[in-house]
């Protein structure tokens, strides 16, 4: 029997709490919500760490099931989605609160407030409310400012900058190892090329740049050809791979025994690291294969709770295209290795 199976089928069953909230602006519905309440089976009483805030659709459902007595601490590095929902969850203000940071900070944040959370869920990439606003640059349909940052008040780099330094070839091996973008080449030459005439600041202007790169074959694209460079531009701006593996190990480790951790991604790159962190938590040795007797001292904290990827049911995909890419891997977290 399944670790999973083994677990949840001991649980008292107790009915949901009514939560009562501002309902979320139209634009973002929580991705895969009853698989998430069905693998990671937060109860009265428990404590939640939503590190990806967002709408605040999933840290509703974790709420509702988490009352009476228990608790959501909910992470956002975008200032605006955590503004929103301290609002929406003004009415739980001692079991909802909304904290400004990025995840891979989460767990020190914890740590000094000597808490340990029951539940963590990672629910990673931006919303929908982020994407649709033209003022962040996240999208190529609507003419915007190249920014992408997640949290516009930091000092970091936007699209904007790096498109202005990123050598041809760096932008090239960005766009190729990031997002799978397979004429990398092209597009970064076009990039280099344009910019000699001045920055490129617009998103309509690169979205065109990509399309003018792109190999004509007489017949419509697939997919917009500016697809990929601004998923790999995102990527870029906000290290979201190395968030992410920073965010899942830190994470695990700050889980109380049994407690349960669930990451959803929505692209491949996203996939592979989400799942090769887990995997590396699940596995008693870490050494090379060739080498004959374990030296690592690496001990597994983790015990995966799905082999098999989960992703959304097809009427969830029917109801809300945006989810369709969604999957779904999640872990149990084991005792503390003794001294
Ligand atoms: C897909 S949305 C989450 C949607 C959310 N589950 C809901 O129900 O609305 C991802 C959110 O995570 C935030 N985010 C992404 N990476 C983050 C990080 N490293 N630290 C904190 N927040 C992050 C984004 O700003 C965005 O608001």
């Amino acid at each position: 029997m399944s670790v999973m199976l083994a677990t949840m089928g001991t649980r008292r069953r107790t009915p949901p709490a009514t939560v009562r909230v501002i309902p979320a602006e139209a634009g973002h519905l929580p991705v895969m919500v009853p698989e998430l309440l069905a693998v990671l089976d937060p109860r009265p009483g428990e404590v939640v760490l939503d590190a990806t805030l967002g709408a605040g659709g999933t840290a509703e459902a974790f709420l509702q099931r988490v009352l009476p007595g228990g608790r959501v601490l909910a992470f956002d590095r975008d200032p605006a989605a955590v503004g929103r929902a301290r609002e929406r969850f003004a009415a739980h203000q001692g079991a909802m609160e909304a904290i400004v940071g990025r995840f891979s900070e989460a767990a020190e944040v914890l740590q000094a407030r000597g808490l340990r959370p029951d539940v963590v869920v990672m629910d990673l990439g931006i919303s929908s409310l982020q994407l649709d606003d033209p003022g962040r640059g996240f999208s190529f349909q609507k003419e915007g400012p190249l920014d992408m940052r997640m949290d516009p008040a930091s000092n970091t780099p936007t699209a904007a900058d790096l498109l202005a330094t990123l050598s041809e070839t760096e932008l090239a091996d960005a766009l190729f190892q990031l997002a799978g973008e397979v004429h990398s080449r092209r597009i970064a030459r076009a990039v280099v090329q344009r910019r000699r005439q001045g920055r490129i600041t617009t998103t309509t202007e690169l979205a065109e740049i990509c399309r003018a790169a792109y190999p004509r074959r007489g017949r419509p694209f697939r997919i917009h050809p500016a697809t990929k460079t601004f998923l790999a531009l995102r990527i870029a701006v906000n290290d979201e791979l190395a968030e992410i593996e920073r965010g899942i190990a830190s994470l695990v480790q700050l889980l109380r025994p049994g407690g349960r951790i669930g990451v959803i991604s929505f692209h491949s790159s996203e996939d592979y690291l989400a799942k090769r962190s887990l995997h590396v938590l699940a596995q008693n040795c870490v050494c090379p294969p060739q080498r004959p007797v374990c030296t690592c001292a690496h001990r597994a904290t983790l015990s995966l709770l799905n082999r098999k990827v989960m992703k959304p049911s097809a009427a969830e995909v029917l109801r809300n295209p945006r989810a369709r890419s969604a999957r779904l891997r999640a872990g149990l977290r084991l005792p503390d290795p003794g001294p």
